[in-house]
């Protein structure tokens, strides 16, 4: 479990001081992933920092597993910080090393002998699956195979968080999928605490338990993944939100976009709805996709134009919430 308490960093002073991280608050479970999502210069690094304490926060606490790691003396933070594991975007790997002397790097230097060094190491390749390649130098490898050595890394000391700062970051797809994959298997597996900061809205739908969005060293606005996604006021979950065919209305008609979740709908909640309403409300594109173990639907529908103050009603009976950003025509506003 990792837990920041109003955490706070100011660089400079006087009319040089910046806030770079402005009362930042959030706790992470053990198995759970939060994702920390911001565009560039919102703080997000600065975040890392603190959170592993390469740097002191200003103020505010880190509190990992019941221990608040900003009191600590320097000694006792050299072994508390064990408890973090950071992966960075390029994973930082010892180029004249090999995969397997990169992994071994954290043991040597907390002095474990090279027979227990060796059959640890042997253990975390394993785990991120690239035993084949334990004798590779990083060139060898491809960026994907160099991310999952900076994780086996990570994992050495045994942490119970592990921290991402842009792990995925210039990835191709494929490969940022398998990198996600790992972490989430090592969530559950290892029971971590996974903090994972990233920039690209589409990887935080598949790996985040829940979401916080940091802009200009502030989080504005927080939540379970699958909250914020059937949430149609939420402006995040708008942006996380798989995007929707585009799609045009007929004349008289209005587009509108309905977000659920689908198990507590029924399967033919179109026809249904339709029914109640009295005329045939038209498809214009749906998708359903499995995030978070949970099915979210996604819907944008044609309301024929004279039934559009009823369309909204009808469609809450059958648990669909409509969003009203959705709603093409801004004199549609404030129907709901
Ligand atoms: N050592 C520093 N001194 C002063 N300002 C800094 C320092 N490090 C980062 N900043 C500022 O903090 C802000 C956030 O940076 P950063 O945490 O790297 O953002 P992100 O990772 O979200 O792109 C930036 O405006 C940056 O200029
Ligand atoms: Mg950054």
């Amino acid at each position: 479990m990792i837990e920041l308490t109003d955490l706070t960093k100011i660089y400079g002073h006087g009319d040089e001081r910046t806030v770079v991280l402005d009362r930042i608050n959030f706790r992470v479970d053990a198995g759970e992933i939060l994702a920390v999502v911001g565009p560039s210069g919102a703080g997000k690094s600065t975040l890392a920092q603190c959170v592993n304490l390469l740097t002191a926060p200003t103020s505010g606490s880190v509190v990992v597993n019941g221990d608040d790691l900003t009191t600590l003396s320097s000694r006792e933070l050299r072994v508390a910080r064990r408890r973090i594991g950071t992966v960075f975007q390029s994973s930082g790997l010892f180029e004249r090393r090999t995969a397997a002397e990169n992994v071994a790097l954290p043991l040597e230097y907390l002095g474990v002998t090279p027979v227990e060094t060796r059959a640890r190491v042997a253990e975390l390749l394993d785990r991120v699956g690239l035993t084949e390649r334990a004798n590779h130098y990083p060139f060898q490898l491809s960026g994907g195979q160099r991310q999952r050595v900076g994780v086996a890394r990570a994992l050495a000391l045994r942490p119970s968080v592990l921290l991402s700062d842009e792990a995925t970051a210039g990835l191709d797809p494929t490969t940022t999928e398998s990198v996600v994959a790992l972490l989430r298997e090592l969530r559950d597996d290892l029971s971590l605490s996974i903090v994972f900061i990233t920039h690209e809205m589409d990887t935080v739908l598949k790996i985040a338990d829940s979401v916080a969005r940091l802009d200009r060293g502030s989080i504005v606005e927080s939540g379970r993944l699958v909250e914020l996604l059937t949430d149609p006021d939420s402006s995040l979950g708008a942006e996380l939100r798989p995007q929707g065919v585009a799609a045009s209305a007929a004349t008289g008609q209005q587009v509108w976009h309905v977000v659920y979740d689908a198990p507590d709908v029924p399967a033919d909640w179109i026809a249904r709805a339709s029914a109640d309403l009295g005329a045939p409300l038209s498809v214009l594109g749906a998708s359903v996709q499995q995030i978070g173990g949970v099915t979210i639907g996604a819907a944008t529908l044609g309301i024929p134009e004279r039934f559009d103050s009823r369309a909204a009603e009808v469609l809450a009976r059958y648990g669909l919430a409509t969003n009203t950003e959705g709603r093409i025509d801004p004199a549609l506003e404030g129907v709901a």
